[in-house]
């Protein structure tokens, strides 16, 4: 496959919705992005790196933290996280409350922020530290050891961080949380700030790719907890957008409010898209599009 060539195509397929859409705004430091930016990296199966536009620049990775901590969780022996978090779709934005109520305080997935929240908490018990554990891991991943949190984004995340704290509350009031409120938001927001580009994402995603094997060749997970991985990507990686991802790319996924979003072809290669114009459900416009046109060129989707 002709990696740099399909690239090309796809940002000129790309071009005219990059600036569409807003970029989030409930996050004062988010805010301030420049719209007008787009980039796009695969990351192979046998280390190749290729990347177009703005591939190189980095960006808030956001709720893309989310699938790197499930995988992680599970990497540390944590299977029973599945005790206290679904595997079902939300149907509902990624920061509603009103599920946690019925289903008396076991989030649906891992990647809706009150699934996340337990799943940090439970890297947290597993490893003392959930927030750098992940930094560690994402700068050997990636290759590249200046990969870093953005204090100013945590901090803003803190300021204006009533939803997620009243989601961690009301799961404590329910028992599924071990660590107090404030150390599990603390890490979470740490996550969301860390900084990549989409050449880092692609690469630090690319384990995925590999059914659980890291970049050094070593077994991060067994294959079946990366296909679980992978498959909750694809059913809840774009929150309520999760069919329509699923219809229109084909490829488990995961997106953030950064504009990032990282999808996985089983096998082949790991794809990371940035561009930080987002929909009304926080999923890029143009980086949706251009996974749409990468899976129709290549003919590459799990369907
Ligand atoms: O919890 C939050 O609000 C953010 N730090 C992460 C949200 C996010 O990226 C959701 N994604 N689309």
């Amino acid at each position: 496959m002709d990696y740099q060539a399909v690239l090309e195509e796809v940002a000129a397929f790309a071009k005219p919705l990059v600036g569409r859409g807003q970029v989030a705004d409930y996050i004062p430091a988010l805010a301030g992005v420049d719209i007008n930016q787009f980039g796009m990296a695969v990351a192979d199966v046998d280390g190749g790196v290729y990347g177009i536009g703005d591939w190189e620049r980095p960006f808030s990775v956001q709720s893309i933290s989310k699938a790197f901590s499930l995988a992680l969780v599970l990497a540390e022996g944590g299977g029973k996280i599945w005790e206290r978090v679904g595997t079902e779709p939300s149907g509902n934005p990624f920061n509603s409350l009103v599920q946690l109520e019925y289903e008396n305080g076991i989030p649906r997935n891992p990647f809706i922020n009150a699934g996340a929240l337990v799943v940090t908490d439970r890297l947290q018990t597993l490893t003392g530290d959930a927030s750098t554990t992940m930094l560690e891991f994402l700068r050997a991943e990636s290759g590249n050891p200046e990969v870093s949190f953005d204090p100013a984004v945590a901090a803003s995340e803190t300021e204006h961080g009533d939803r997620n704290a009243a989601l961690a509350h009301f799961m404590a009031s329910y028992g599924n949380l071990d660590n107090p409120v404030p150390t599990v938001l603390e890490h979470y927001f740490w996550q969301c700030s860390i900084e990549m580009s989409c050449r880092d994402l692609a690469r630090a995603g690319s384990f995925l790719a590999r059914h659980g094997l890291r970049a050094d060749g070593s077994r991060l997970l067994p294959r079946r907890e990366a296909k679980q991985v992978n498959a909750v990507m694809l059913t809840c990686g774009t929150y309520d957008a999760a069919g329509d991802f699923a219809y229109r790319v084909g490829l488990p996924g995961k997106s953030g409010v950064g504009g990032g979003i990282v999808a996985v072809i089983p096998g082949r290669c790991a794809l990371c898209v940035w561009s930080p114009g987002l929909d009304t459900r926080g999923n890029s416009v143009a980086g949706v599009a251009a996974l749409d046109h990468f899976t129709t060129l290549t003919g590459w989707s799990v369907f």
